[in-house]
């Protein structure tokens, strides 16, 4: 049993400022979640940490979208994980509104800003608006407008909802991962309550007929993040895009129309 102190702790916020506090009764039925190294993908802790590090590392190195982001001039390889969502489901078009959830270090605005580039190019010209969200600061890009702050926050929300200045989003993105505790009820319920706010901003301020693409993990909190999708979209189609490793439990929920 989880205590709740420990709970809220691990949530990241006081209840005060929680814009859904009611995850910490959900949080009293203590649902069945995934270790750590399922939510992450980290290697069980039984191999050593240099070993484990030096593997890490050796993978990194030779793998094929790291070298193609150092090619193509992005700040992570998770721009390929956005690329093939948007070709498989032609989320992005020129003239779009899009809200990057988590954005930091920014290599989902980065692909946002090329796509809705007349000539695809990372600067100049843009023909839409990207709002990009992170807790940390991000390098910036131009024409990119960032916010810094918790997606939790009302005031942090507020801010976003500012700069919307009443329009709709065409499109609204998520990659947000917390931090984990390595408590994983706690881990599973901050996973669930983020997919929670995304889909919520979604509901509020996205186009009836958009899409939200967001990061979810298998395991303990899945089923119930799927239900939550399912409530608020028409469709729903579960991605995992190459560019996300094999030994990750990171996946994607593209939600389409709202309902
Ligand atoms: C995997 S990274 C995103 C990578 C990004 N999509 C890219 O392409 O560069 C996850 C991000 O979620 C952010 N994040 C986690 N919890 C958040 C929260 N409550 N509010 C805002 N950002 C959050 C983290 O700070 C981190 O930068």
């Amino acid at each position: 049993m989880v205590r709740l102190g420990a709970v809220n702790f691990a949530l990241g916020g006081s209840e005060l400022n929680m814009r859904h506090p009611s995850i910490i009764d959900r949080m009293k039925k203590t649902p069945s979640a995934p270790s750590l190294a399922a939510v992450t993908g980290t290697p069980k802790p039984s191999i050593k940490g240099k070993k484990v590090n030096k593997a890490w590392l050796h993978d990194h190195i030779n793998d094929p979208y790291v070298k193609l982001a150092a090619r193509e001039g992005y700040r992570a390889r998770a721009a390929y994980k956005l690329k093939e969502i948007d070709e498989v489901f032609g989320l992005v078009k020129p003239g779009q509104l899009v809200v990057d959830l988590g954005c930091t270090p920014g290599a989902w605005s980065q692909y946002l800003r090329r796509r809705m580039s007349p000539q695809g190019a990372a600067a100049g010209d843009l023909n839409g608006t990207i709002i990009g969200l992170d807790l940390l600061a991000m390098e910036p890009i131009e024409g990119v407008h960032f916010i810094q702050g918790d997606f939790r926050e009302a005031d942090v929300l507020a801010q976003l909802e500012r700069s919307l200045a009443g329009r709709k989003a065409d499109l609204v993105v998520s990659d947000m991962a917390p931090n984990l505790s390595g408590i994983s009820s706690a881990d599973a319920a901050r996973i669930e309550h983020l997919v929670e706010l995304a889909i919520e901003f979604a509901q509020n301020h996205m186009k009836a007929e958009g899409a939200l693409v967001a990061k979810v993990f298998h395991g303990g909190s899945y089923n119930d993040v799927v239900q939550h999708f399912k409530a608020a979209f028409h469709t729903i189609k579960p991605y995992k895009p190459k560019a996300s490793r094999d030994r990750s439990s990171e996946t994607f929920l593209v939600g389409l129309g709202l309902k």
